[in-house]
């Protein structure tokens, strides 16, 4: 065997798998004590951060930030945000402080059905196994029932079993398309035990219930898992105002021209895949930033926010608006499925710091928070991009990014920032200032 190949790297402790990444890349000896650096100094919660992943060897940092005055449905609340991205978080705070003078965000829940599918092959009749299907979803409800109760009680559990019969996709496959309530929960281990049971029971059916013959008796299961596509759990998010009050000390016709391009480029996120890609990634930006602040699973929700957002056949903007009797109206829509008990919210500090500071949400109110961010990170970049671009804020933004690889002292940053309010930022015109005044 190839003797590079590491056998039991899991098995390591902290100190075998440092000492592995020093052999293999030729750090120094002592990158033990530079990876401690960024430990947090109270071991129990250490270990409670390395205790969420396998093969630890350090922590990771990105700056917990927190944008003012999200006025949501009249609350006014802080949002916590976790971005590496500094004008996500400026332009965050901008578009919640601007919307809040404009009677606020208003948002709300459409749905919240989580679904999963069992995949299995059987080489039958799929008419004759509709027929027996009462027979088996009884069957299924009744052997699951010793996962299901504890959800019942908190009001959720299983809302539909359906039947579908999918040979255009392989010879003779079928699913079991399940519906889910998991209430305050994102839901994924019950979701995923219940199918895996669900897939045990239906095995056990063909073998011994005598009502399929012989040659059909087998059914192989493929595989049991819950679909990130959640296009039943489902948030709008909108903000409105007079297009006259659109820009502050503006006259009519700028905010008129305003609201005009900015409906052009709604326009051409809808229909220009180039473009929406982007678009989206800008509403991503404040998604993400808040769903990884509260410890939920940013990738689960994106994952399904870009397949919704290619629902009709084309990949498309989420945001829509309408520019009617004098009224921009801006909205978003969004299928999306997250947790507030358990998993990393429940057990990262900071998360469940984030959770306080959203006055501990329910799993509906967090959606809704979610696509307003979603929606305040959007208006922000579209705002910038119709007027004065998006360079001037984000290389502003950057400029202390630039300061710290060219490690400028602290004593002469203000100089420098001074010196840039009205100039274009780059890294070379930095570096090029720096040289004249060291
Ligand atoms: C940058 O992170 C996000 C933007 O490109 C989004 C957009 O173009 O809408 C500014």
């Amino acid at each position: 065997m190839d003797d590079s190949i590491i056998q039991g790297f899991s098995k390591f402790n902290k100190q075998e798998r440092i000492d592995a990444l020093i052999r293999k890349y030729g750090f120094q000896e002592d990158l033990d004590k530079w990876l401690a650096t960024f430990e947090n100094s109270d071991v129990s919660i250490q270990k409670l951060i390395e205790d969420m992943s396998e093969n630890p060897v350090s922590s990771f940092h990105l700056p917990f930030t927190i944008a003012p005055n999200f006025v949501v449905n009249g609350k006014n609340l802080f949002f916590p945000l976790v971005s590496e991205e500094s004008s996500v978080v400026a332009a965050l705070a901008n578009a919640a402080g601007y919307w809040a003078r404009r009677g606020g965000l208003h948002a709300e829940v459409l749905g919240t059905e989580k679904k999963g599918q069992v995949h299995f092959i059987w080489n039958g009749n799929p008419e004759y196994l509709r027929s027996l299907f009462p027979e088996i979803r009884s069957k299924l409800l009744a052997e699951s029932d010793f996962l299901t109760t504890k959800m019942k009680q908190r009001g959720g559990g299983i809302t539909g079993i359906e039947l579908k019969s999918l040979p255009q996709i392989l010879p003779n496959y079928f699913q079991l398309d399940v519906g889910f309530e998991t209430c305050d929960a994102m839901g994924a281990n019950f979701i995923n035990s219940c199918l895996e049971q669900f897939g045990k029971s239906l095995q056990e059916y063909f073998r011994t219930s005598g009502k399929v013959s012989v040659n059909n008796r087998e059914c192989e299961i493929i595989m049991a898992i819950l679909s990130n596509y959640t296009p039943e759990s489902r948030v709008r998010a909108w903000v409105e105002c007079r297009v006259t009050n659109l820009l502050d000390g503006k006259l009519p016709q700028e905010c008129e021209l305003f609201a005009r391009k900015f409906e052009q480029a709604i326009r051409i996120s809808q229909v220009d895949v180039s473009r929406a890609v982007t678009h989206n990634k800008g509403i991503f930006n404040g998604i993400d930033a808040l769903a990884i602040a509260t410890g939920n699973d940013f990738r689960a929700i994106e994952a399904c926010g870009h397949a919704f957002a290619a629902r009709n056949g084309l990949y498309a903007g989420l945001t829509d608006i309408q520019l009617q009797d004098g009224k921009f109206r801006f909205s978003i829509e969004l299928a999306l499925a997250v947790g507030v008990v358990g998993g990393v919210t429940a057990v990262h500090p900071m998360a469940k710091l984030a959770m306080k500071i959203l006055d501990n949400p329910s799993a509906k109110e967090l959606m809704m928070y979610l696509a307003v961010a979603g929606l305040a990170s959007n208006f922000g970049a579209v705002k910038a991009l119709v007027s004065v671009g998006i360079q001037q804020g984000h290389m502003k933004m950057h400029l202390s990014n630039i300061m710290n690889q060219l490690q400028i002292p602290e004593v002469n940053r203000a100089e420098i920032q001074q010196y840039f309010q009205d100039k274009t930022v780059s890294y070379s015109a930095v570096e090029e200032y720096w040289l004249t005044i060291n």
